[in-house]
């Protein structure tokens, strides 16, 4: 279930700070402890508001940008090796919509009113503005089969403002939502705990329909089909034990069925 923390610190402090202050949690991984003092640190620094403006400062003008978007509305802030793993730090952006004749774009850079589940492990804090609106539930990623439309028992659902200062901590696989678009412009930071399962899909879902669809476009998952998609492109003996290996290895579903489909059709040389 996605957990609420409202921290109430003083003081603020650097990246530097916080990722000596994240290292010093004597607790276990993921504990309630241990995610009550996470969320204690990463508020003190988003307390300190010129984070962002000094991560573009850093390298200057454009080199900055170039280097530091890892999407549209993301920026990774700092990756770093720490005694529970790489953790990195991102900073996202989330406007409201334009309703221009882009809107449909809009929404898919953001995501908005996309239900799904995340193959990762995060905090995420309200940085600036009034935040997005999300709808959570909580699924049992167990019970999820390779069929699309799926119905899918989702519980403990409730709506959550991020706010600035409020910190969500959703759990990989089981937890999802939907997010709704801001009011105005805002920023939260994300502190990615565990990223070790990427390579396992996630899922969209429709929570009024209460079922599952098909797997999230536009991650891990979908840059390996579309791989898989132009291998079949290549027709030839060699691009065809490539795509049988991976049939061996690929640890998900909809992989499998994309070099099952891609097998079964000829492309006119
Ligand atoms: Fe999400």
């Amino acid at each position: 279930m996605v957990k609420v923390f409202d921290p109430q610190v003083t003081g603020k402090t650097s990246i530097d700070g916080f990722y000596e202050e994240f290292d010093a949690i004597e607790h276990p991984f993921k504990s309630p402890q241990f995610l009550t003092e996470a969320a204690d640190a990463l508020a003190r620094l988003n307390a300190n508001k010129s984070l962002i403006h000094d991560k573009f400062a850093e390298q200057g003008g454009w080199a900055s940008v170039k280097s530091t978007f890892q999407s549209t509305q993301s920026i990774i802030l700092e990756r770093r090796q720490t005694r529970y793993g790489r953790i990195s730090l991102r900073c996202n952006f989330w406007f409201p919509l334009q309703h221009s004749k882009f809107e449909d774009l809009e929404r898919n850079i953001y995501a908005y009113e996309m239900a799904h589940n995340h193959n990762f492990e995060f905090m995420t804090i309200g940085h600036h503005g009034t935040g997005y609106y999300t709808d959570v539930g909580v699924i049992d990623p167990n019970a999820i089969t390779s069929y699309d439309e799926q119905a899918i028992e989702i519980s403990n659902r409730r709506r959550i403002q991020l706010c600035e200062g409020r910190v969500l901590y959703f759990k990989m696989f089981s937890d999802i939502h939907v997010q709704h678009p801001s009011d105005e412009p805002s920023i939260s930071l994300n502190l990615v705990l565990d990223s070790s399962e990427w390579e396992r899909e996630q899922f969209e879902f429709d929570m009024d329909r209460g079922v599952k669809l098909g797997y999230v476009r536009q991650g891990s998952v979908e840059r390996a089909i579309s791989a898989v998609d132009f291998c079949r492109f290549f027709d030839s003996p060699a691009a065809s034990q490539v795509l049988d290996k991976l049939r061996d290895q690929a640890p998900f579903t909809s992989i499998r069925n994309a070099i099952d489909v891609g097998a079964s059709i000829k492309v006119a040389a």
